[in-house]
């Protein structure tokens, strides 16, 4: 790896913080969402929100150069719209702690929370009011952590946030209203991105901000033209219709068509120039797995399907060719990234840093250890396929595995594992959180020392 390259690694505050009532945090989505019997929620976590310093020692000690995180939307503004100075502290002593150890703290704004009360108040995302809000929220961040931080993300999976009720707040029951409300959302979420990047600019001139993408690698199930085109209309839908709205501030093509029918039509011209100027500086990448994709049938039952999956133009295939695992139900797939890097690279030249990676496990304590071998094998890999897209010349900053510390997965709990360090809870059961670092935290430790390489 040349050795500017950024060795990494990536929490989020409502997975990892806890402290959901402390510290004047108002309620957030993911607070009162409704978690089915026996998962955990986000009220503990990982219990971070004590554990501060330790974390950050057991990171510095791990030799990561940039710690990838978020900031809890409720935790920095009140229910009144006003800054709540105890969350500045806390994220404060995480931003001091990560430098002073060496490492650069790169937070995101808004990775699935947000404030309940504007879920009250008029809807969340559906209104245009939360443009504002978010907008006055990302001023509250630049004014008192800019000074210090110069790389920032602005929404994590925009896909997935304006697709989940339980994220977004949305209790809207028919489905094709939600979906309606998920392209509504959406656009909002853009064009707040856009107000967001040019406050940036006046604020941080010299930092630099960028989306954060599922990436989204369309495989078609056959070499059916039909499943062809469904796999471009897929990357369209779920991948390049955030990013271009990032980048250029329009959709592509198949889009706004469809978004024509619907009776939606963006951008709309008052939002135009916002759009279109603002652009970003990055674009993060979550890959986890490709995604294989066919022409739907016409007696499809697509309605277990998410959203986004729920329309005429492409549904989901199965890839037969990757090997799959209970958590890992895609398969495993280091190509696709390769894939990725390189077509996202010819349609935005901008440079791009991986913000999660990784691989889910259920796991328990074997002797007070854990042997995660298999997680290791697909870091390695993916490991090794950033190191080949850096010596093609890709400009790929940076590597940040998810995640540095077990968490709550989005919906899973803790049964579904990702960390390099085990917390010692369970679903039921928090016990105290302990910190262990699993056999995948000592061979990321030497893949960092020796850049790379490991003996
Ligand atoms: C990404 C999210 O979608 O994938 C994370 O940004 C999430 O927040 C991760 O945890 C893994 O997904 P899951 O559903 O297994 O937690």
């Amino acid at each position: 790896m040349t050795k500017e390259f950024l060795w990494g690694g990536s929490t989020s505050a409502f997975q990892f913080e806890g402290g959901y009532n402390e510290g004047g945090k108002s309620t957030s989505t993911t607070d009162v969402r409704n978690t089915p019997e026996g998962i955990a929620d986000s009220k503990v976590a990982s219990d971070h929100y004590h554990h501060v310093k330790e974390d950050i020692e057991l990171m510095a000690n791990l030799g990561i150069k940039i710690y990838r995180f978020s900031f809890n939307w409720a935790r920095v503004i009140k229910d009144d719209g006003s800054v709540n100075e105890k969350g500045i502290e806390f994220y404060n002593t995480i931003i001091d702690s990560c430098i002073e150890l060496g490492i650069e703290p790169f937070p995101t704004l808004y990775h699935f929370e947000m404030p309940q009360n504007l879920v009250d108040r008029f809807g969340g995302w559906k209104s245009r009011k939360c443009i504002d809000a978010f907008t006055d929220y990302a001023k509250a961040c630049f004014l008192n952590f800019g000074d210090r931080v110069k790389r920032w993300g602005t929404i994590n999976e925009q896909l997935i946030v304006s697709a989940a009720s339980d994220l977004n707040g949305n209790k809207e029951n028919n489905s094709q209203q939600k979906i309606i409300d998920m392209y509504t959302m959406s656009y909002h979420m853009s064009v707040a991105e856009k107000k967001v990047i040019k406050l940036f600019r006046e604020l941080i001139p010299q930092g630099r901000i960028g989306p954060v993408c599922t990436m989204q690698i369309a495989y078609p199930q056959t070499s059916k033209p039909e499943d062809m085109i469904a796999a471009a209309n897929a990357e369209d839908f779920l991948m390049y219709m955030f990013l271009d709205m990032s980048v250029y501030g329009t959709y592509p093509k198949s889009v706004q068509n469809y978004l024509k029918d619907l009776g939606l039509f963006y951008p709309l011209e008052k939002d135009k120039e916002l759009l279109e100027s603002n652009t970003s500086d990055f674009i993060g990448l979550n890959y986890y797995t490709s995604t294989c994709i066919k022409a739907k049938p016409d007696e499809f039952d697509d309605s277990k399907l998410p959203p986004f999956y729920r329309n005429s133009f492409f549904t989901l295939g199965e890839n037969k060719e990757l090997k799959k695992t209970k958590w890992m139900e895609y398969g495993i797939d280091p190509m696709g990234l390769y894939l990725g890097v390189r077509k996202l690279y010819e349609k935005y030249r901008l440079p791009m840093i991986i913000t999660e990676n990784g691989y889910a496990m259920s796991e328990k304590l074997d002797n007070g250890k854990i042997h995660d071998i298999q997680r290791i094998s697909y870091l390695d890999e993916h490991i090794r396929i950033c190191e080949k897209l850096v010596e093609e010349g890709y400009p790929l900053e940076g590597y940040c595995p998810w995640s540095l510390f077990d968490l709550v997965s989005s919906h899973q709990g803790f049964s579904k594992r990702y960390g390099l360090i085990y917390i010692d809870r369970t679903d039921q059961d928090v016990k105290e959180c302990k910190r262990i670092p699993k056999d995948s935290y000592y061979w990321y430790q030497k893949i960092i020392k020796n850049n790379g390489i490991i003996e």
